[in-house]
């Protein structure tokens, strides 16, 4: 099995993350890290400690992260995040509040010491702001060859952001960041907007969830509803996007994407800051330095996600 931890700014989709990754039998998920972008860096933690524990997986560590960008010394989440994810980042939905805290360790020496102990079998999965793994990378810069995979979530590759015509969400939280881990070495695995966008999931999915009868069916289903209805009116798309679930998907099986190798670098200046797009200058790089999902298997993405999730809310 492969060793992942997931990098969360959780978020709905992020919770249904943390459920695919429990789901999936090839992977092990050995920690969550709290970063910021739908909610602070507290409630991303609290959310992650509540939905473990609605799942029963009170096993798996939680440690708090960066809060902020490299360029900023403060984070607030902004309306659109609140009006998508709601305000306390799970659809207003009440999870009780875990009776366990976060660990004492930083999320950045967690991911250097994991990368230490389980070398390449150790993939991070960064599906909010990328300032997290940024540290760790910058901090300790061994682990860059030591360890496997960064599969991130954000950017695009060939249409428009969901935060203004160019940005999507997670770039534009920290657009340092994510250039600077486009260049890092590091192996990265781009799962963007346009591929996300591709992966839909209705009311008629979720309604199975409740059919279940337990308290993680209805307490997944009645959340990502309200997901749904939000994403769908600010997005103009019918259900919503699995864009944090997709990223584990190809953690834990790349076939379901076709890869393009592309040096990607992000716009740092003007009004398309945040934008993620290929480097002219990397056009002729023998080697490229991200692997950008161009592709996803639509139909065999979702089956598995069905699976998988209900795997973990039926029990
Ligand atoms: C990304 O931004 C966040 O709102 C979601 O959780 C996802 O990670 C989509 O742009
Ligand atoms: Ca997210």
């Amino acid at each position: 099995t492969k060793k992942i931890i997931l990098d969360l700014d959780t978020g709905i989709d992020d919770a249904l993350a943390i459920a695919y990754a429990l789901g999936s039998p090839e992977l092990d998920l050995i920690g969550i890290t709290a970063t910021y972008g739908n909610v602070t860096v507290g409630r991303s933690v609290r959310n992650s400690l509540a939905v473990l524990e609605l799942l029963g997986r009170t096993d798996v560590p939680v440690f708090a992260g960066v809060g902020h960008s490299l360029t900023t010394d403060s984070f607030t989440p902004s309306e659109l995040s609140a009006f998508i994810h709601g305000g306390n980042g799970i659809g207003e939905i009440e999870i009780p509040t875990a009776g366990r805290n976060v660990e004492q360790q930083t999320a950045t020496d967690f991911i250097i010491e994991s990368a230490h102990r389980y070398g390449e079998d150790l993939t991070c999965i960064p599906t909010g702001a990328a300032t997290n793994i940024v540290a760790a990378l910058e901090k300790d810069p061994t682990i860059k060859d030591a360890m496997g995979p960064i599969v991130m979530m954000g950017g695009a590759l060939t249409t428009e952001g969901n935060v203004n015509k160019w940005t999507e969400a997670n770039v534009s939280q920290d657009p340092e960041a994510t250039d600077r881990l486009f260049r890092s070495g590091a192996e990265v695995v781009m799962v963007g907007l346009d591929v996300t966008h591709q992966t839909l999931l209705t009311k008629a999915e979720t309604s199975t969830w409740r059919d279940f009868g337990t308290e993680a069916g209805r307490c997944y289903a009645d959340m990502t509803d309200y997901y749904i209805d939000f994403e769908t009116k600010a997005m103009d798309i019918a259900g919503c996007g699995l864009h944090d679930p997709l990223a584990v998907a190809v953690a834990a099986d790349r076939s379901l994407v076709t890869l393009l190798p592309i040096t990607m670098q992000v716009d740092l200046e003007g009004p398309t800051r945040g934008r993620t797009i290929g480097s002219l200058a990397g056009l002729s790089d023998p080697v490229k330095t991200v692997g950008v999902a161009v592709e996803v298997d639509v139909e065999r993405f979702l089956g598995e996600f069905m699976t998988r999730v209900g795997s973990v809310l039926s029990v």
